[in-house]
């Protein structure tokens, strides 16, 4: 199976590195791989943050591994041309329309966490979250206003379709996991909320064994702080999805513990970490890689049908936290490449 990988810029290099030493230890020759550069790297070599190339192989793949992009070099270019665009292009480019994101306490870290340890190893959620529309892919500008002031617009909107088909995964995958579904939304103040919400419960219908609830987004921040393990699968859109999902982060330790897949209609998907390429610690070996390693577990059991290979490697990362493996990040002062080994050795 060909596997596109796509490092892209600061950690992202450091923790796709580690990340490929654990595939090639668990997968050996079963996995083939295709480089290329997205993101920053790309503008610079190429002029452009997603290159035709780079994209024809992210199509031509069984699934995408990608790092993080973002360059402060690259902070005052147009916005097409900015790092950022290039994994917003890929998920339009390949409909990836559900991002996955799981929050699993780890009960090695419940220290770690910003929780009280209680509350701490109560939670295990998943975050559905829209990725092809909101007011990240609105029409967006630059204006003046009568009185001649500048005014930034970006216009947050959701058609029918796209809410009842990530509402759907949402219901699934509660369906799969404890059967509880908490759809977040701003229906108090935005008519894209609104239509959200009567879609969910139109869509309720067919999941009579789902248990449906509302929440608004901000008491949703509040709740996932004060007794996070409430939650089973939340479904919400792009915006309010990329932030709360952050927060669960911190929920469990640290953003450098969080996976995630985004998919298409066919479950073809891209992997990544949540987090971004954090310049402030770029090249300097801090880099926590079990985000992606955690990933890339998800793109053996989503895509590539290698699930007994992925349960060897989650059982591997919680291992190696058990036995006191820890980067900066968690409080410990591991590198990035010894983190990586303290993986390899469990496996
Ligand atoms: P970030 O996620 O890169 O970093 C936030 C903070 O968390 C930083 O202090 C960083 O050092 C720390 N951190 C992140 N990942 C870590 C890891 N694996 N181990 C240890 N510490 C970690 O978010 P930030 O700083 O807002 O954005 C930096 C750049 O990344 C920007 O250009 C942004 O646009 C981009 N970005 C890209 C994403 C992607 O490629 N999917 C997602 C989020 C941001
Ligand atoms: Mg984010």
């Amino acid at each position: 199976m060909l596997i596109a990988l796509l490092p892209g810029d600061g950690i992202g290099l450091e923790v796709i590195t580690e990340t490929r030493r654990v595939l090639d230890a668990v997968c050996g020759d079963r996995l083939t791989y295709e480089e290329a550069l997205v993101g920053g790297a790309a503008y610079k070599a190429m002029g452009h943050p997603l290159p035709p190339e780079t994209l024809a192989i992210a199509r031509r793949a069984d699934a995408i591994l990608f790092g993080a992009v973002g360059d402060p070099d690259c902070d005052s270019l147009e916005r097409k041309l900015r790092p950022e665009q290039a994994i917003l292009g890929l998920r339009a480019e390949l409909g990836l329309f559900a991002n996955l994101r799981p929050a699993k306490g780890f009960k090695e870290l419940v220290n770690e966490s910003a929780l009280r340890p209680e509350i701490a190893g109560a939670i295990d959620l998943l975050i559905v979250r829209e990725l092809n529309g909101d007011v990240y892919f609105g029409e967006k500008g630059m204006r003046k206003t009568d009185a001649g002031r500048r005014q930034g617009y970006d216009i947050m909107s959701y058609d029918e379709d796209e809410v009842a088909r990530i509402a759907r995964v949402g219901f699934e995958t509660a369906r799969a996991r404890r059967g509880k579904l908490c759809s977040v939304d701003k229906a108090n103040v935005l008519e894209t909320s609104q239509l959200w919400r009567d879609v969910v419960i139109e869509l309720s219908a067919d999941y009579p064994d789902v248990e449906l609830s509302h929440m608004y987004v901000d008491n949703a921040a509040m709740q996932l702080v004060r007794n996070p393990g409430q939650f089973d699968v939340v479904v919400t859109g792009n915006l309010f999805g990329d932030i709360l999902s952050d927060q669960a982060s911190m929920c469990v330790g640290s953003i450098g513990l969080l996976p995630s897949a985004s998919l298409d209609a066919n479950a073809k998907g891209l992997y990544e970490p949540i987090h971004g390429s954090a310049p402030d610690i770029a090249g300097q070996g801090k880099a926590n890689p079990l985000a992606t390693i955690l990933s890339a577990a998800m793109m053996l059991r989503y895509s590539l049908g290698m699930a007994a290979e992925a349960d060897r490697i989650e059982a591997a990362v919680a291992k190696a936290l058990a036995g006191g493996a820890r980067t900066a990040d968690l409080g410990g002062t591991m590198r990035t490449a010894e983190m990586g080994e303290a993986v390899l050795r469990q496996l």
